[in-house]
């Protein structure tokens, strides 16, 4: 045994170079492995002389000390895949970004009436939706057989039955329950989910979603409504909007109208979206009947009411100019992502 041998194992360590982590481990192999150099002179000194063994020993075990720092050293710095030079982590390299969630545009537009309606001095109130047929219908003038109940095809739960369970296909039977369990004045909204049996289209779902509205207190006129109704477009689609009323029919209003805002695209002018009319239909709306205020034990001869109701898919399609209902309903990421009011967490 030479102590040149040692030192040039020494140089070769320190000059050893690695790219990727396999390099190390051959390096290891090479230096430390069964059959390593280290290992070998190891075995030569076993049978170095017993003077010599002193001279040997040391430099042999702080030799295989500085072999196991370097080959940790290098299995640190040497990138983990690939074999590329440099650190193992860029700490330059932006984070993984956290996605956070949007609300959908459903629930957007949902809020905003909310909070119009808020500032009226209005209340929210929400109610099942599997519901019984007196509160959907019965309660809400609709009799037995009347042949309106075809204008909301209706999803049985359980049918046959004097008051069937049904999904309940407008919010106007949380109204009817304001009326029954609250005390007049009555001012309340009812936003919510409804479901009726339409084949699904660019233009129909079998579910959507409304805010209803109700006020009932003593001389409640068709101008309040009027008044109400101008308020709360004007707030939505801007100060510059202007309603219009057709007369309409609803079996629980009467007299009823269906309500246009100027179209807030062409202003007026025609163009696609209003179908060159200059107006947009968002509303259904009315007095509501006094057989309704009746039927739910409020009386018609001292006090009198407004209600209406409007469909959020349809407003949101006219805010966002989206003419397939379907995209609301489906929740793909691409659609939803378009709509980006972060959810505050
Ligand atoms: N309930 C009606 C509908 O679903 C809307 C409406 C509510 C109309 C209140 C008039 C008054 O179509």
């Amino acid at each position: 045994m030479k102590r040149e041998d040692i030192d040039k194992i020494l140089a070769e360590l320190q000059q050893l170079e690695c790219k990727s982590q396999k390099d190390v481990e051959d390096a290891r192999v090479r230096f430390l492995g069964k059959k390593g150099s280290i290992t070998a002179l190891f075995e030569e000194f076993r049978d170095v002389d017993k003077d010599q063994k002193r001279e040997f020993g040391r430099p042999l075990n702080e030799l295989k000390q500085a072999a196991q720092a370097r080959i940790d050293e290098l299995k640190e710095s040497v990138a983990d895949e690939g074999g590329q030079d440099g650190p193992k982590q860029d700490l330059s390299m932006p984070g993984d970004p956290f996605e956070l969630g949007s609300r959908h545009p459903v629930s957007i537009v949902r809020q905003e009436i909310v909070d119009i309606f808020r500032k009226f001095g209005y209340d929210v109130a929400e109610g099942p939706e599997v519901e019984d047929d007196h509160h959907v219908f019965e309660a809400l003038n609709f009799p037995p057989n009347h042949p309106a109940r075809d204008m909301q095809d209706t999803f049985f739960v359980s049918a046959g039955h004097p008051n069937p369970l049904l999904l309940r296909t407008h919010t106007s039977s949380v109204q009817v329950r304001a009326m029954e369990s609250m005390k007049v004045p009555i001012r309340v909204i009812c936003p919510g989910r409804v479901f009726r049996n339409e084949a699904i289209s660019a233009r129909a779902h079998c579910i959507f979603h409304q805010v209803e509205g109700l006020y009932v207190d003593e001389n409640v006129t068709f101008a309040d409504l009027k008044q109400a109704i101008l308020l709360f477009a004007r707030e939505m689609f801007g100060p510059e909007t202007e309603i219009r009323m057709r007369p309409s029919y609803f079996p629980f209003t009467e007299p009823s109208a269906e309500v246009d805002v100027s179209c807030n695209i062409c202003h007026g002018k025609g163009c696609n979206i209003c179908k060159g009319t200059g107006w947009l239909e968002i509303l259904g709306c009315g007095m509501v009947d006094p057989n309704v205020l009746e039927a739910s034990g409020i009386d018609s001869k001292k006090y009198s009411g407004f209600a209406f109701g409007m469909g959020l898919e349809r407003i949101a399609m006219l805010k966002w100019r989206v003419n397939d209902l379907r995209h609301y309903f489906e929740n793909d990421m691409r659609f939803l992502e378009e709509f980006g009011t972060a959810i505050e967490i």
